[in-house]
């Protein structure tokens, strides 16, 4: 499966944030050293994705677009898209019609951190040969507070549910999703749930009964964190900070993915960041470019 676009899901009301998130989104916030959409961003970035929708509130829409533009200083095209209200990560995705075209897609949520080595040859490696959708399985302790996969007597995926109430299996999903051209018209049937969402997980479940969805197992070597509790976040921020000092490498830092990427030149870099004032971050893409 070839993939040339991506939607990043940035709305929705951080309510497990207030009253940090009581007038702007959780997806702004600090994971130490950057806002917490870098991280996301990142990734679609890293799997050479240039074309990106950010589905946003309508209070933070204006804030995302100061602060990421049309992503021309990244090398990338990036369009925005409000949810007035948070009715559903499907319900985002259905307002991104347009730009999906009927074309593959990468989905990924604005508050997920993936960190490990050979991630990306991994997920590029899962996506190869595969249509339909493609999710991933993260062993975890406490898996109930995700959507959850029950697993049949062969081991193989029966159903995915959403926060359930009851241990049905070790394998949360994280919020990284691949998609063909059918999503929006399994989009298109479900129905609000019981927490008056529409649930990602519906879609998933439609895929999976037509035999279209590919779960892959992400090892144990992978860092996948969630940022929407005050815990999770002070989680993040030391683990993204105990990587950058003891390596003095950055983790998501968008300009040198692009330059890596050969998207743009250090000589535009130069140009761009300029006039910033002399954080670690921007001092980082100083020692980068010098
Ligand atoms: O983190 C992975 C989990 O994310 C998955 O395992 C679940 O299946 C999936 O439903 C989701 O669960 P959460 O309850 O953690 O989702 P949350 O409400 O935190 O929203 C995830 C992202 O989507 C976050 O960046 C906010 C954004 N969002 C959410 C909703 C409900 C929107 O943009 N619009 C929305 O309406």
């Amino acid at each position: 499966m070839s993939i040339k676009k991506a939607v990043i899901i940035a709305g929705g009301s951080g309510s497990r944030l207030s009253p940090i998130t009581n007038q702007i989104s959780k997806q702004l916030l600090p994971v130490y050293d950057k806002p917490m959409i870098y991280y996301p961003l990142s990734i679609v970035m890293l799997l050479k994705i240039r074309q990106i929708q950010i589905v946003t509130t309508a209070e933070s829409n204006k804030f995302f677009k100061d602060l990421l533009g049309n992503g021309k200083k990244f090398g990338i095209k990036l369009t925005y898209k409000i949810q007035k209200k948070p009715r559903g990560i499907a319900h985002a995705l259905k307002l991104c019609k347009k730009f999906i075209n009927k074309e593959n897609v990468c989905v990924i949520l604005g508050d997920n951190i993936f960190y490990g080595q050979s991630l990306i040859e991994n997920i590029n490696n899962s996506i190869k040969l595969f249509s339909g959708a493609t999710i991933f399985g993260y062993f975890m302790k406490n898996p109930n507070k995700y959507g959850v996969i029950k697993l049949n007597k062969k081991n193989n995926p029966h159903k995915i549910i959403e926060k359930p109430s009851k241990f049905i299996s070790n394998y949360a999903i994280p919020g990284l999703y691949f998609f063909d051209q059918n999503l929006l018209k399994f989009a298109k049937y479900i129905k609000p749930s019981k927490r008056n969402e529409l649930e990602i997980v519906d879609i998933l479940n439609q895929y999976l009964k037509l035999k279209k969805l590919n779960l892959k197992i992400f090892g144990r070597g992978l860092a996948w964190l969630d940022t929407g509790n005050a815990e999770n976040l002070l989680t993040a921020s030391n683990f993204i900070r105990t990587i950058e000092e003891r390596q003095g490498i950055k983790v998501a830092c968008l300009e040198e993915i692009s330059l890596n990427n050969n998207w743009v030149t250090k000589k535009f870099l130069k140009r761009n960041i300029k006039s910033y004032k002399n954080s670690t971050y921007y001092q980082y893409i100083k020692t980068l470019i010098k």
